[in-house]
C-alpha cells in the first residue's frame, strides 16, 4: 500500500543503482554509479568488466541508498530488482543480491522488466498522467513505441529492426571521432551545425502505418558522405544526422498518438536527454493537442527507483517473485 517501502537494485548494463521508494512514487533516495569512463577506452559497454565493477559497487551502492534514505534496513517491506532484458553477467550480479537482501530480511522479492520498469519513470515524476498514452523509449539498447492502456497493460506498437537510436548516435560519433558516449557528444556538436545541410534517408517513413524503426541505413549513409566528402564540418554532418533520427522519431510518436487516441506522449530512454528531440516533440505534441511529457534527464537514463516504482506495482498485482526465478537477458515486455 501506500506507505510500503520497496529497496530497488539495478545491474543490467552500465549503471550501478539503488533506490529506496515509498508507495510506488514517492523516491526517498536513489544512487547511481556510472561505468561511463571504465567502458570509455574501449568504446562501449564490455560485458565482463561490466560485471565485475558491479560486484565491487552493488554493496556500497545500497548501503547509501538506505542511509540517504535515512531509514532502518527493518523498515524495507520488499525488494525489487530488475531481472531482464540485459547483460547475463551483470544482471546476475543485481538478482543474486536481491534474492539474499530479501531472505535474510524475510521479505518478498520482486523480479522486474527493466522495460516496464522504464516506463514507470514518468510516473515518479508525475503521477497524474492520463492513460492510455504513447511513451517512446529511446536509449542504447532500446527504440521501441508502446502504448500504455493502463498499469501492466501495454501494447508494442513498433520497435526497431536492426541498431537502437542510441547505438546510431555511439557509432556515428565513433566514426566522426566525436568521443563516447556518442549522444551528448553529437548533441552538442550539433549546435554549430546547419540540421538541413545534408539531407540523411529518413527509413520506414513512407507508409504511415508502420511504426517501425531503422537506424542502420542512416549510419552506413553518413560514413558513405563523409568518405565521398572528406572536407564537409563534422557539426554539419553531426546536426544533419540528428535531425535525420529526431524527425523519424517524432513523426512516428505522432502517429502512434493518433492512431491510439493517446492524451499524451512520454519520453523515456538516454537519448531522452536529446536537445533536439525534446524540442520537436513539445513542438509537435502542442500543433496535436496532446500532452507531452519530458522526465528529467536522470529519470530518463537507468536509475533503481524506476525499478522500485515498477517492483512495487507488481508485487501489487502479481504478488512476489520465486527465489528460484533466475535472470532474462532476453525479456520482452
Ligand atoms: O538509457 P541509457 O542511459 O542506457 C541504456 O542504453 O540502457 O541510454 C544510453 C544511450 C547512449 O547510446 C547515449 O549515447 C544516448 O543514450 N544519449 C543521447 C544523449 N544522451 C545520452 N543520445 C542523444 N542525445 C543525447 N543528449
Ligand atoms: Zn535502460
Amino acid at each position: 500500500d501506500e506507505s510500503t517501502v520497496v529497496l530497488g537494485i539495478e545491474t543490467s548494463c552500465d549503471e550501478t543503482a539503488a533506490a529506496i521508494v515509498m508507495g510506488g512514487n514517492d523516491v526517498v533516495s536513489s544512487v547511481v554509479s556510472s561505468q561511463i569512463e571504465i567502458h570509455a577506452d574501449f568504446g562501449g559497454v564490455v560485458p565482463e568488466i561490466a560485471s565485475r565493477a558491479h560486484l565491487e559497487a552493488l554493496n556500497p551502492v545500497i548501503a547509501r541508498a538506505i542511509v540517504e534514505a535515512g531509514i532502518d534496513e527493518q523498515r524495507i517491506d520488499a525488494v525489487a530488482c530488475t531481472h531482464g532484458p540485459g547483460l547475463i553477467g551483470a544482471l546476475l550480479v543485481g538478482v543474486s543480491a536481491a534474492k539474499s537482501l530479501a531472505l535474510a530480511w524475510d521479505v518478498p522479492y520482486v523480479g522486474v522488466n527493466h522495460l516496464e520498469a522504464h516506463l514507470y519513470s514518468a510516473f515518479l515524476e508525475d503521477p497524474t498522467l492520463e492513460f492510455p498514452m504513447v511513451v517512446l523509449l529511446v536509449s542504447g539498447g532500446h527504440t521501441m513505441l508502446i502504448e500504455m492502456q493502463d498499469h501492466g497493460r501495454y501494447r508494442l506498437l513498433g520497435q526497431t529492426i536492426d541498431d537502437a537510436a542510441g547505438e546510431a548516435f555511439d557509432k556515428v560519433a565513433r566514426f566522426l571521432d566525436l568521443g563516447y558516449p556518442g549522444g551528448p557528444a553529437i548533441d552538442a556538436e550539433a549546435l554549430n551545425g546547419d540540421p538541413d545541410a545534408i539531407r540523411f534517408p529518413r527509413a520506414l517513413s513512407d507508409d504511415p502505418d508502420n511504426l517501425d524503426f531503422s537506424f542502420s541505413g542512416l549510419k552506413t549513409a553518413v560514413m558513405n558522405y563523409v568518405r565521398k566528402h572528406p572536407d564537409v564540418s563534422s557539426a554539419d554532418v553531426a546536426a544533419s544526422f540528428q535531425m535525420a533520427v529526431v524527425d523519424v522519431l517524432v513523426t512516428k510518436a505522432r502517429r502512434a498518438a493518433q492512431v491510439t487516441g493517446a492524451k499524451g506522449i512520454v519520453l523515456g530512454g538516454g537519448v531522452a536527454a536529446n536537445s533536439l528531440l525534446r524540442e520537436e516533440l513539445l513542438g509537435a505534441c502542442a500543433k496535436d493537442g496532446v500532452r507531452g511529457f519530458l522526465p528529467s534527464r536522470s529519470m530518463c537514463t537507468d536509475n533503481a527507483a524506476m525499478i522500485a516504482a515498477a517492483g512495487w506495482y507488481r508485487l501489487a498485482s502479481d504478488g512476489p517473485t520465486d527465489l528460484a526465478d533466475g535472470a532474462h537477458p532476453n525479456l520482452k515486455l
